[in-house]
């Protein structure tokens, strides 16, 4: 049949998503306190030089879930695998160690040190020779030439979206496997917007880091991504490879996240 031509695979060649995961939460149970789960058996897969996407309304669990992924927040139930190794408990710094980077929401530099100060601070958890360091500093510096020509400056001083990319920079230096990243362009204007997703495309596109990105901003990070799950109330309501959720995909996911109320 023609319709399904596009389509066929190779016997041998499954499809991404149906290989094991370079880095899961699975089926996590979370929250802040003992008797409130912000996370009921929410599972989340990311794969490398993928993007995966979770999407969903405000309150609904997908900073948590970061949160939990990265070692903020102890799971009750569930598990965090990378490469099939149960590191679940694992505190932040081992999970820097590891290869997991987290971008938070809220901005994290320190605004008085230089932006050179910050992406050194990248590498605090590591041991390197200085040598090293410069190597991975003129890297950053190559990809990044707006962070290269700010880097005596205090961080503070840089406009949102630079500030962002000085965080993703940062992140870089640590050379990570992994991205666990939180509305990277929230409160930054729509055009800045656009080049912060175009470089977290690149994250996973061109480095093959394995990306979870959280939004609000749905058809942006839509654009981007390769697997999305729909998230409500701590739990997936639907997930699948962006190809699935057809052409129009912010409105069949805010019918998903909308309809039949709350
Ligand atoms: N530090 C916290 N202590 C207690 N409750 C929290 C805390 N952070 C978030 N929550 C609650 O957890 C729920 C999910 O929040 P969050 O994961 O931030 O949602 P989202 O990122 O999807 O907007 C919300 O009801 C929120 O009020
Ligand atoms: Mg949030």
């Amino acid at each position: 049949m023609t319709t399904m031509a596009g389509r066929a695979q190779p016997a041998s060649s499954e499809p991404y998503y149906e290989s094991a995961p370079h880095f899961s939460g699975e089926e996590l149970v979370a929250g802040y306190t003992r008797d409130i789960d912000i996370l009921r058996g929410l599972t989340a897969r990311i794969w490398k030089g993928r993007i995966s996407c979770v999407v969903g309304p405000n309150g609904t669990g997908k900073s948590t879930l970061l949160k939990a992924m990265f070692g903020f927040l102890r799971p009750s139930a569930g598990q965090i695998l990378l490469d099939g190794q149960d590191i679940t408990g694992s505190p932040p710094h081992q999970m820097l160690s590891l290869g997991v980077a987290y971008l938070p929401q809220r901005p994290s530099l320190f605004p008085y040190l230089t932006v050179e100060s910050n992406l050194r601070l990248g590498l605090w958890h590591a041991r390197l020779k200085k040598s090293e360091i410069q190597d991975r500093l003129d890297r950053v510096y190559a990809r990044f030439p707006v962070v290269e020509s700010k880097r005596r400056q205090p961080a503070g001083q840089l406009s949102g979206g630079q500030q962002r990319q000085v965080e993703i920079a940062r992140s870089l230096m640590a050379e990570p496997s992994v991205y666990l990243i939180d509305e990277p362009t929230a409160g930054i204007d729509p055009q800045t917007s656009e080049s912060i997703y175009e470089i977290v495309a690149g994250l996973a596109h061109e480095l093959g880091k394995a990306v979870l990105l959280v939004d609000q901003d749905i058809r942006s990070a839509l654009d981007i991504t390769d697997y999305v799950y729909v998230v409500k109330t701590g739990a997936v309501v639907a997930s699948g490879p962006r190809e699935e959720f057809g052409g129009d995909t912010d409105a069949l996911v805010a019918r998903w996240l909308y309809a039949s109320g709350e």
